[in-house]
């Protein structure tokens, strides 16, 4: 066993030396890392020997044992020095050792946030059905918001709102319907129109944000009915949804359309049965729509006698927590990358 150490070292160090510069790039690398895996390897010629150690006289063990030390450590010491005199040089311009077996370093890149994904599928969806885009102010007139709306200072449905002033007349709209008055006053109908946009309220808990998302939508014309609103929601949540999700109206109220309901789709999550995300009822709400209220036609100069439409408002926060199955609404704004790189 020591005789077929020393040769192992022989052979080694003579393995060592043809070991030479020149030849294709990467060929010095490739032939050090063979030697290093066929002699020092857990595989290696080395290990194969020691292996035997144990079928050795007991009295000679340590003697052979020292030796085994002695030129497994000059093996690694002769290996190490031809790296340093070949590698250090023969790295990329001389710029040292290049070990090609490293991972690359990835470029991370950037993604659309989840709210705007679902945003952008919104207003897609609408586009496909003719409606138009328009985007508006987030600093909005109070006459836009309320007075417009067919909800005149002091109405009560302004405490629904939590609205932030800026100044007596100037505010962070609530919602995006001050958009169906600014395009009214502006156009005449027919008109198909679509309004995605930032909205505020103050309020914070797991189903509110401070600011979150809407998409207005609203359709005014000669003959308008509540069938339309309803055929052009039904073909929206089947297309968001992309399934047949029964549809259902609630009768509600809003100032600015009469009548008005509030919308609700079939769990996604438990198909109806009843489960936690819908509270055992079978149904989740994702928005508020109606016919629009005379009043309001009257306010922005169309004959309420000649025109009919319909409006509604849709949350988008809402709709991406239904639909990836999110519970904390605030998760869209903590920017942890561990949450939004999954979408
Ligand atoms: N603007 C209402 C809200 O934010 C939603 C809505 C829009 C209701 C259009 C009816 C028609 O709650």
């Amino acid at each position: 066993m020591e005789q077929k150490l020393n040769s192992l070292l022989d052979q080694a160090r003579g393995q060592l030396d043809r070991i030479t510069k020149g030849g294709a790039p990467g060929e010095v690398q490739k032939q050090l890392e063979d030697f290093r895996i066929r002699y020092l390897g857990r595989k290696g010629e080395f290990s194969t020997i020691m292996q035997q150690l144990g079928t050795i006289p007991v009295e000679e063990r340590p003697r052979v044992g020292q030796l085994a030390n002695t030129v497994k450590a000059e093996i690694e010491k002769c290996f190490e020095d031809q790296k340093k005199a070949l590698v250090g040089t023969a790295g990329v311009n001389g710029a040292g050792f290049v070990d090609l077996s490293l991972p690359g370093r990835v470029q991370e890149c950037g993604r659309l946030h989840p709210v705007t994904q679902i945003m952008t599928e919104v207003c897609g969806i609408f586009e496909a059905l003719g409606f138009s885009v328009a985007e508006g102010p987030d600093v909005e007139h109070d006459y836009y918001n309320f007075e417009a709306l067919n909800i005149p200072a002091h109405h009560p449905a302004r405490d629904m709102h939590d609205t932030f002033y800026v100044s007596e007349s100037i505010l962070l709209r609530t919602h995006t319907s001050p958009m169906q008055a600014r395009i009214m006053e502006d156009q005449q109908p027919p008109l198909r129109v679509i309004a995605p946009g930032k909205v505020y309220r103050c309020d914070s808990d797991i189903t509110h944000t401070p600011m979150f998302h809407q998409v207005e939508g609203f359709l005014v014309d000669t003959k308008v009915s509540f069938a339309d609103l309803k055929g052009i929601l039904t073909v929206f949540t089947q297309k968001m949804f992309d399934t047949n999700l029964a549809l259902r109206f609630r009768p509600s109220f809003f100032p600015f359309t009469e009548p008005s309901a509030e919308v609700d789709i079939a769990c996604v999550i438990c198909g109806g049965s009843g489960c936690r995300v819908c509270k055992q009822t079978g149904w989740l709400e994702i928005l508020g729509a109606g016919m629009i209220d005379p009043e309001v036609f009257k306010m922005v100069g169309y004959d309420p006698e000649r025109y009919s439409g319909f409006a509604f408002g849709l949350g988008i926060e809402r709709i991406a927590m239904l639909k990836y199955g999110i519970n904390d609404i605030r998760l869209y704004y903590e920017n942890d990358l561990r949450f939004l790189s999954q979408f």
